[in-house]
């Protein structure tokens, strides 16, 4: 894997393909990488590899990556190796909220394959195996959310906050990475807005705040929520923060709903930790 030295309109802690960026291989050290691996029996470089990072929008960065892709493809059979797959990683964005505008699976697929056949054509490369990394794109919109409201706190004039059972623990990537969600409720999906109130978790973090300026219908401790397009980068990237449980996981289609992962039990929290010898006659 390299840095393909692309920048891409995404936010900086999901952007990888720019030089200055922990993963990969500098391409300036690529050449230097490949004539060492030329010299070791025990490696073969069976393809390169480049990711420019995540939730991206535009095609550009993607037939960008084509070119550069190529070149090292160039490099490395002058180098005398043989690589048979290019890897264009994945990164393409999906609409969290209405005026998110991604290109369609198959736009993205076009483009980058279209992209990659110029660019091997141009330099009488044979077509590589294209490999690709799609993550976000597939399973996002796949997965919702669902959160009890809990409590209310009225701002007069200022502002509205309205509580609920999860929050950064099960989704840190509005305090991460300001991600922006769109949510109704989930009895009354159409039903008008009322209001318009701040959606908090219930950590205890003063950033833990999961939609602001959320537009709602008059909401009831009870009520549940929907948060859209959780499918990726929540369960996976869930925490105990403030030692609460992970929520259940639950695979639902064609009107059928199946536990694919129970919840967690506050006991659990505690299975690793270890009382030492000394205090265990403590109190
Ligand atoms: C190397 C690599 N490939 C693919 C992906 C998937 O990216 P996305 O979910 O944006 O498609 C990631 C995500 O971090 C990654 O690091």
């Amino acid at each position: 894997r390299f840095t393909p030295g692309i920048e891409c309109h995404t936010h900086e802690y999901i952007r990888t393909g720019h030089l200055d960026s922990k993963f990969g291989f500098d391409p300036d050290q690529l050449e230097q990488v490949l004539t060492h691996l030329a010299g070791c029996r025990w490696a073969r470089v069976q393809g390169l590899h480049a990711h420019i990072g995540s939730q991206i929008f535009e095609v550009e960065p993607h037939r960008d990556l084509a070119a550069v892709l190529a070149d090292a493809l160039v490099l490395a059979r002058r180098l005398g190796h043989e690589p048979s797959d290019l890897n264009v990683g994945g990164g393409l964005g999906i609409r969290y909220v209405a005026s998110d505008d991604p290109p369609s699976i198959d736009g993205w697929v076009q483009v980058v394959a279209e992209a990659m056949v110029a660019a091997c054509r141009e330099r009488n490369l044979e077509l590589p195996r294209l490999l690709c990394e799609p993550g976000r794109s597939l399973v996002a919109p796949a997965g919702v959310t669902l959160y009890t409201v809990g409590s209310r706190k009225q701002i007069p004039d200022l502002n509205t906050y309205v509580a609920v059972d999860g929050g950064m623990s099960d989704n840190p990537r509005p305090i991460t990475y300001q991600s922006e969600y769109t949510a109704c409720l989930a009895d009354r999906p159409g039903a008008e807005a009322t209001e318009t109130v701040t959606l908090v978790g219930k950590h205890c973090e003063s950033g833990d705040v999961l939609l602001k300026q959320l537009p709602l219908p008059a909401t009831e401790p009870g009520d549940v929520l929907v948060v859209l397009a959780t499918g990726a980068y929540n369960a996976s990237m869930a925490s105990n923060y403030n030692r609460i449980p992970k929520p259940a996981a639950v695979l639902v289609a064609d009107g059928c709903a199946e536990l694919v992962q129970r919840r967690e039990r506050p006991d659990e929290l505690l299975r690793y930790d270890v009382l030492p010898e000394r205090l265990r006659s403590v109190g």
